[in-house]
């Protein structure tokens, strides 16, 4: 892939209406994506890794299914899946397997710690039912078969960290050239 394929129609994505949005009651979609990236980059994560953060709900822009906090969620439209889906396109497993996992990283935190699910959002409590609510033994046995299992937990809770109104941002751009280093230097 050209370095220009990946950047310009994410930097797209994240300067549309629907990235201004709010994400939770704290922080727009844009917002939570920039703190997100933030987290993993001051965490000394990878490039890959910080890619994967900043870019970990995309999905929700792709498939547009952001619904206002105060209404509830009555379906769960895999937006990790769809996002993963997406960025397959210029990304290899070390960016796409913790976008696609996030999801059922908060299940397996829930499951195998009790205390953490009184760390989450409002929002991600309630998607967190129609998302299969916490893990059984058995899944959590599953999920850790996957050998980007670590990658997907440091992930979420740089994403459940990422909902803070007080935080200065940079602009998306700012993140271009990483963004189109680790896709350019994705084997094709
Ligand atoms: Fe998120």
């Amino acid at each position: 892939m050209s370095e220009s394929e990946a950047g310009e129609p994410i930097l797209a994505l994240y300067s549309s209406a629907a990235s201004h949005r709010l994400y939770d009651e704290q922080v727009t979609e844009l917002e939570h994506a920039l703190q997100a990236g933030l987290l993993a980059d001051e965490a000394g994560a990878p490039p890959e890794l910080i890619v994967a953060a900043l870019l970990h709900d995309i999905g929700h822009l792709v498939v547009n299914d952001l619904v206002p906090i105060d209404q509830p969620l009555t379906s769960d439209a895999r937006h990790e899946e769809a996002g993963a889906r997406y960025l397959r396109q210029w990304f290899d497993p070390r960016v796409c397997a913790p976008v696609a996992l996030h999801v059922a990283a908060k299940r397996y935190l829930c499951g195998v710690d009790e205390s953490y699910r009184a760390t989450l959002s409002a929002s991600s409590v309630r998607s967190l039912e129609v998302q299969g609510g916490p893990m059984s033994t058995p899944e959590q046995v599953r999920f850790r078969s996957n050998e980007r299992w670590r990658d997907a937990v440091a992930l979420r809770l740089w994403d459940d960290g990422a909902k803070r109104a007080d935080m200065s941002l940079p602009s998306f751009d700012e993140w271009l050239p990483l963004i189109n280093h680790v896709a350019s230097s994705t084997p094709g």
